[in-house]
């Protein structure tokens, strides 16, 4: 049979239409009706199919439901009259209950676009709009319930903006033509359908769209749910008010013996029994939802006599159980059900590395275009790396500087990364050294700022005729290179028993430009206009000597800065060192 001409595609506001009936075929009490043309959807992509009649001289056909079958539409319900092959007929879809899904349909597409515009890397992989009441777009990966608002906001900004949606069948020559990017590869011979909103580029779509995003009922974002790393932003829309219908007036109830309410479950029971063209949605409809046959006739039960409701029970229990086999041998049955295959594919959600490994890659690479070479030395070690050596003796004050952690009076777990200079030293021996040392550090602390574990990366360069320009130079490049363009250092006295002379390393701070202060407010971020970078100095000749080299011959500079902490200071992140140790994806996803 050739395939049916799809009406509603070319334009969804289309109500009624002349056809002629190709065919038609009876199973049980149920017709199936195909046409030449039609503007009956069919259930697919989330949308419910449509309802409504098809018409001739001689008989009326109500249609219930449409599904699509390998390119044929067709039309399933109850005939009243005759229809016949070759004859002409007008059909006429339920215009109310499309403008309905139509409105779902398009909403739905516009939080598609509503969220994509907030981030790219979201794809809508799923929806449903209206089948089974259920309303949702579905994304791949975390969409914090935070983001409803802004989600809201654009949403209302594009329906005032009065946007067209532009639907069109487009062929593989205008796809390239046009640069029109599509999730999957366009076939030669058949054209695909898409859907534009507005100025973004088109996406494929198979359902009904209304035209205009100023149509679009107000859409609220009732529920974000999340399962399987997904996330389903649940919606509503709010029509606009019309009149109160009439109410209907309950039937008066009499007393049903317990023959009568055996006939209605035996003709219920028949009547599931010859139901075989229901697709399984529709079956679950008609007999098991909230709404369907089986409940209505169970809650019938109240009119059964009190002494009946017993054997009244037990009749419904039976009649519950042939509805259950009966769908189960549907599901069997049913063939493949007809799906979008223009819908997109699934993304699969690609990790990336965590902020800290992605600094300390930076850190490295930035020294690397000054020629430092990356080690890392170890994080237990002897006292004499990690502070005689480093001319701190064992009875010197400035061993409280640092709270360590000792495993025994002669091991340390390193609370600095500068065990990496006389290890460095002994290994290459002879200077040139350009070592950018990074790795972990111990200290006994913890809070918002101060975590017991955190990373530190050491630079010392030991040469002939190093001195302090060359220190203050290097600082210079890594500072505009790690903070940006503008950014400049300045040196403070400290002492450290390693370094002769030795510093404090500031950098100016960018969000009071150095000043301390903006419009006449302290800094919150520097409260001075610079911020502590990390100690620094001229490497101590006892130590160079430690390291085998002559201080007479050879001169260096070394410095030891955090990596949390210029992770710190380049976001202006005060308070939550921690979230960097959380596996807290709203966090870790934005890097
Ligand atoms: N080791 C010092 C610290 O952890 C930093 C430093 C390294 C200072 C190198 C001078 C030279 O605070």
């Amino acid at each position: 049979m050739k395939s049916t001409k799809l009406i509603y595609l070319e334009d969804s506001y289309q109500t009624n239409i002349e056809a002629t009936v190709v065919n038609i075929t009876k199973i049980g009490k149920k017709y199936s009706v195909i046409l030449d043309q039609t503007i009956f959807y069919p259930q697919s992509g989330g949308q419910p199919a449509d309802t409504g009649v098809i018409e001739g001289e001689t008989g009326k056909f109500i249609v219930d439901h449409v599904k699509l079958d390998d390119g044929l539409i067709i039309h399933q319900g109850t005939l009243e009259g005759t229809v016949e092959p070759q004859q002409k007929v007008t059909a006429t879809i339920d215009w109310n209950a499309r403008y309905k899904n139509m409105q779902t349909h398009t909403a739905g597409h516009l939080i598609d676009e509503a969220v994509k515009n907030l981030s790219p890397e979201f794809q809508g992989i799923d929806g449903m709009h209206g089948i089974n009441n259920q309303q949702y777009i579905e994304f791949n990966g975390f969409i914090n319930e935070s983001y409803k608002s802004e989600i809201t906001d654009y949403l209302q900004k594009n329906k005032n903006l009065d946007q067209p949606i532009i639907s069109e069948t487009v062929t593989l020559a205008e796809i390239k033509k046009r640069g029109i990017l599509l999730p999957f590869e366009p076939s030669k011979n058949k054209p695909v359908r898409v859907v534009s909103f507005g100025d973004n580029p088109p996406v494929p779509d198979a359902g009904t769209q209304l035209k205009n995003s100023n149509e679009v009922w107000p859409i609220l974002l009732t529920d974000f749910e999340y399962q399987d790393g997904n996330t389903r932003i649940h919606y509503t829309l709010t029509p606009p008010a019309k009149k109160e219908l009439p109410e209907t007036k309950e039937a008066t109830t009499k007393d049903t013996s317990l023959a009568e309410f055996q006939q209605q479950i035996d003709a219920l029971a028949n009547e599931i029994k010859q139901d075989e063209v229901l697709s399984n949605e529709a079956f679950q409809q008609k007999y098991s939802s909230k709404k369907g046959k089986f409940n209505q006739l169970a809650k019938s039960i109240k009119s059964v006599s009190p002494k009946d409701r017993g054997t009244a029970g037990k009749l419904l229990n039976q009649l519950k159980l042939t509805i259950n086999s009966q769908a189960n041998k549907q599901a069997d049955t049913k063939k493949q059900e007809w799906f979008d295959v223009t819908l997109p594919g699934i993304k699969p959600q690609l990790g990336h590395a965590h902020l800290i490994s992605q600094t300390i890659k930076e850190v490295e690479s930035i020294f690397a275009s000054l020629g430092f070479v990356r080690r890392r030395y170890q994080e237990i070690e002897t006292d004499w790396y990690y502070a005689e050596g480093l001319n701190i003796p064992k009875d010197h004050p400035a061993r409280d500087d640092q709270e360590t952690f000792y495993f025994s009076d002669n091991v340390v777990l390193t609370a600095h990364t500068s065990n990496g200079q006389l290890r460095e030293m002994e290994f290459l021996k002879e200077p040139p050294i350009k070592m950018i040392n990074i790795g972990k550090t111990y200290r006994r602390q913890a809070s918002n700022t101060h975590s017991p574990m955190f990373h530190q990366f050491e630079g010392l360069l030991v040469d002939k005729n190093i001195n302090m320009s060359h220190l203050v130079g290097v600082s210079n490049y890594f500072a505009q290179h790690y903070f940006g363009p503008d950014r400049e250092i300045r040196l403070r006295p400290h002492h450290f028993q390693f370094t002769e002379p030795s510093f404090e390393v500031d950098i100016n701070c960018n969000v009071c430009k150095g000043t301390g202060s903006i419009h006449g407010h302290k800094c919150k971020v520097c409260k001075s206009g610079w911020l502590e970078l990390g100690g620094a100095g001229m490497v101590h000749p006892t130590v160079l000597k430690n390291g085998g080299i002559d201080p007479n011959k050879y001169s260096g500079f070394a410095f030891g800065w955090g990596i949390e902490r210029i992770i710190m200071m380049k976001h202006q992140v005060t308070d939550n060192l921690r979230q960097l140790y959380t596996d807290d994806l709203r966090f870790l996803q934005q890097g």
